[in-house]
């Protein structure tokens, strides 16, 4: 075990000063950057206290307190921190003038270097790399900002707020300075600067109230062409927050600036969004849908945050789930509300399913409100924000839309301006919502234990019909994995139900009703006002109500049932689901059921017939088989390469028995096939679909069509023809990458997509591939995007990543130690690839354990060392 410092929740203290208000003041010079901060400090106590400020790699040159410099009894200075001693009792200032080098920082945190412009990343921990500080999310201050920097090198400087003013300078006519004011008191994760050579492309948008907001993204010369997606994006975001949150932008102007190296997605600093460039640069000819779609939401994400987030934001790092659950849960509504509520969900549980409950499965398992953590970097994690949103979304169904409107007005009206916990949120929701606490329906601290909680609950349900009294009788049963002293901890679950008769043109015995299991055992009656000879059909956890795993005792003919005919489109594909996971397990253990994948074939050819072209997107989800995580969830003991195996089988036989309807859907669907995005974008996933089904099928011509849409003025087009050949292996596959690469290699965040393609796609040498992508001359060491592109690809190449004799675990573990050494933050987030090694066939664990050893005895980063800890554990 290391010796790395643990922070805990129960360890939290107010910090002793107020900090009203900064100036900070950037000399950006050749080889450093000077950084003279001036804070206003207020003591909370009445007497003097020594002043922690924390501080990284920075170079200290003078320090003084109302004017008086300090010698160096009257402070000490350590590797991470600056401690003052002895401060006035009353408000006083702090100067502190320290120097930063900006241009040897490969970590992406801090004030760094890419491709020639100076750009900040401050959360978390960011803001001690660029001036002493306490850098904690509950100081808030006004920050008043000058920057001064030659103007050929770089002619923008930006930071939070409003403009006030800028000039040249008079004493340097190569000089230029400007000065930046935010008026609203802000965390110093929330600091962004950035200075280079950008290019502007502006617009404006007017609020409800009619004031107008100056809109301006900021790209590297070239690319403004790419903007415009963004700009629509971010114009119906702030459109969308006023008409149904009641929220109103703040300042005068908000800016957007694409950065190419980026740790993260994007970041929501007040006023200052900062984006890595593959979420801003996009338009059809470069981007799929999928990914405008995305796009639209990211921008969103960040624009949302100016709420909940910013204004209202974060007592400590252990309530992220407070900005990011909530703010996660806002850009799902926001899609969903702009293009499918039924096809954004069935996404959105995919992803769950897939990610976090593989997280909360895995040895770094926590809860949405961890109790501590050593790097906060490796808590951003699917379980604070994807599963963080769903407990948003159930308060959402427990209050209803209306209550839950009120209760988060409520919440937002109270805490404005403020760092507030979980807790303060559930409190004041509740508040708003019934105005009285004591009319809440439900009981509010079992709901809590849905943050305190790790791990998965699982319902158990048990159905009986009693054809006599025409009732269903539901037992539910709740269990949570971390209760394994069977202290039968009680959580809040809703659960949306209906129930289907059997009978044609029956009427439901109940629909869309909510159940609300919040005892350990608890049971349901639905009575049928009319006599039912056959039990009904129930359809439960309708919407995915809850993020829990189920096990219930309906029938095959019941899913069957339910795959033709359920109105609720999550239910409807969940059922095809389970019908698909049951298909490839039984193969996966040989021990194939015919009968059940006739019946779902033949499911599949009727609900081809009954939905057709209608809607083309949802044919396609309920087309596509469960992703490799949940496939690997099924098993107590995995096999990766014969998962892979067995999945793929399984699709030939599809694309083989159903390759005549699929034709002639294909025929069918041309007609859209073309129209601008979010137009016919149903059409071309479902033509993406049809043409890997094919190609698994062995069409003669499909190939051709293939290689040739590669050139296609749709990026969705060609992408999803380069997915229909990458599995086949074949000289089109190759002719396909090829040409794909001729025609974007001048493109880097396209140019990507192609090197996760090469890396993850079946090779028979894949090792000596990936060695070549990393030495090719497009690729950058320094661009995360890029390196999860390729090492990151590479971990889906199943065959060669797994392969027996450990080689392809080695390969990456030697591969993770060498980007730690640059970027501990991308390292510390791909070495997760190995958290499942314990569930391995016993030589895939023995190899994969060797690899993380290797791993654990270099000299790697305290954020990498505490995921190989955990993983080791
Ligand atoms: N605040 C985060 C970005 C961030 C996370 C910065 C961790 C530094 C450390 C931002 O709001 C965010 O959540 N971004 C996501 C995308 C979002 C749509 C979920 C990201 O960057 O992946
Ligand atoms: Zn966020």
């Amino acid at each position: 075990m290391s010796n790395q410092h643990t922070t805990k929740l129960s360890d939290y203290t107010s910090y002793p000063f107020l900090i009203p208000k900064i100036y900070l003041d950037f000399d950006i010079r050749s080889d450093l950057v000077e950084v003279e901060s001036l804070m206003i400090i207020k003591p909370k106590l009445k007497e003097s206290a020594s002043l922690i400020l924390k501080g990284n790699q920075i170079k200290l040159i003078a320090i003084s307190i109302n004017g008086n410099e300090l010698n160096s009894k009257e402070y000490r200075l350590s590797s991470n921190e600056l401690v003052i001693y002895n401060t006035p009792i009353s408000e006083f200032d702090l100067q502190i003038i320290a120097q930063i080098d900006p241009f040897r920082n490969t970590s992406l945190e801090g004030l760094y270097l890419s491709a020639g412009m100076l750009t900040t990343q401050c959360e978390a921990e960011g803001f001690r790399s660029i001036c002493f500080h306490p850098d904690r999310p509950d100081i808030l201050s006004k920050y008043t900002v000058r920057i001064e920097a030659d103007k050929d090198l770089y002619p923008v400087l930006l930071s939070n707020g409003n403009k006030k003013n800028s000039s040249n300078l008079r004493n340097n006519k190569h000089r230029h300075e400007i000065l930046w004011d935010d008026p609203f008191p802000k965390p110093s994760y929330l600091f962004a600067l950035v200075a280079g050579k950008l290019k502007i492309v502006s617009d404006k948008y007017f609020t409800n109230t009619g004031r107008l907001i100056d809109v301006k993204i900021y790209v590297e010369s070239g690319d403004e062409k790419y903007t415009h997606h963004a700009i629509k994006s971010l114009k119906k975001a702030m459109k969308w927050d006023e008409d149904v949150y009641g929220l109103e932008y703040d300042l005068d102007e908000y800016k957007i600036v694409a950065v190419r190296h980026f740790n993260m997605g994007a970041m929501e600093n007040k006023g200052l969004n900062i984006f890595n460039s593959k979420l801003v640069l996009a338009d059809s000819e470069t981007a799929t849908d999928d990914e405008l779609e995305r796009i639209e939401s990211v921008i969103a994400h960040e624009y949302f945050h100016n709420w909940t987030g910013n204004r209202i934001t974060c007592r400590d790092w252990f309530q992220l789930s407070l900005k990011e659950g909530l703010t996660v849960f806002r850009d799902q509504s926001f899609t969903a509300d702009l293009h499918s509520y039924g096809i954004k969900r069935i996404e959105d549980v995919s992803f769950l399913r897939n990610f976090q409950f593989a997280e909360d499965k895995g040895p770094t398992s926590h809860a949405v409100k961890p109790k501590e953590y050593i790097a906060i970097d490796n808590f951003y994690t699917t379980t604070i924000y994807e599963k963080g949103a769903e407990l948003i979304r159930m308060l959402d169904l427990l209050l209803g839309k209306e209550k839950f409107m009120r209760g988060i007005n409520f919440y937002i009206k109270n805490f404005d301006g403020s760092a507030a916990t979980t807790e303060d949120f559930i409190e004041s929701l509740i508040k708003g919502a019934y105005l009285d606490e004591q009319n809440c329906p439900f009981d509010i601290t079992k709901f809590l234990n849905w943050y305190y909680e790790p791990g998965t609950p699982k319902v158990y349900i048990n159905q009986q019909w009693d054809s006599k009294k025409s009732i269903l009788n539901v037992s539910f049963e709740q269990k949570l994995p971390s209760d394994k002293n069977n202290e039968n901890i009680e959580m809040i679950i809703p659960i949306l139900y209906s129930c289907y008769s059997r009978r044609e043109g029956g009427e439901p015995l109940a629909e869309n009703e909510l159940f609300i299991l919040d005892s350990n055992k608890k049971n349901l009656q639905i009575r049928s006002l009319t006599p039912e000879k056959d039990s009904p059909v129930l359809s439960i956890f309708r919407r995915f109500s809850s993020p829990v795993q189920w096990e219930s005792n309906l029938s095959i003919d019941d899913y069957l049932f339910l795959a033709l005919n359920d109105n609720d489109y999550f239910s409807r594909w969940d059922s095809g689901q389970v019908l698909m996971r049951e298909i490839i397990k039984n193969r996966i253990k040989e021990k194939c059921n015919y009968s059940l994948e006739n019946r779902f074939i033949n499911a599949l050819k009727e609900i081809i017939k009954s939905l057709e072209i209608n809607d083309s997107l949802f044919l396609s989800t309920l087309l596509t088989i469960p992703g490799f995580a949940e496939l690997e969830s099924l098993f107590e003991i995995v096999d990766p390469t014969n998962i892979y195996k067995q999945s793929l089988n399984f699709q030939v036989l599809i694309g083989n028995e159903i390759q005549q309807e699929l034709r002639v859907l294909s025929q069918n669907i041309l007609v859209n096939v073309d129209k601008q995005w979010p137009m016919g974008k149903g059409e071309r996933k479902l033509l993406g679909t049809i043409w890997a089904y094919l190609a698994l099928a062995e069409d003669g011509n499909i190939k051709r069509t293939c290689v040739e849409a590669v050139n296609s003025s749709s990026m969705t087009i060609a992408r999803a023809a380069l997915a229909a050949l990458k599995p086949l292996d074949s000289p089109e596959t190759v002719e396909a990458s090829n040409l794909f690469y001729d025609l974007w290699k001048e493109n880097p965040v396209v140019l990507d997509s192609w090197f996760s393609y090469e890396a993850s796609r079946p090779h028979s040498n894949g090792i000596n591939v990936v060695e070549k992508l990393l030495a090719h001359s497009k690729f950058d060491w320094k661009a995360p995007n890029a390196i999860r592109a390729v090492i990151g690809g590479f971990s889906k190449n199943i065959e060669s990543f797994h392969s027996l004799d450990g080689q392809g675990y080695l390969f990456m573990a030697e591969k993770i130690i060498e980007v730690d050494k640059i970027n501990p933050i991308t390292a510390s987030r791909i070495v997760k690839i190995f958290s499942k090694w314990k569930t391995y066939i016993e030589k895939n664990k023995e190899e994969m354990y060797k690899s993380i050893l290797k791993i654990n005895q270099a000299n790697i980063s305290s954020n990498t060392r505490e995921v190989v800890e955990l993983i080791l554990k």
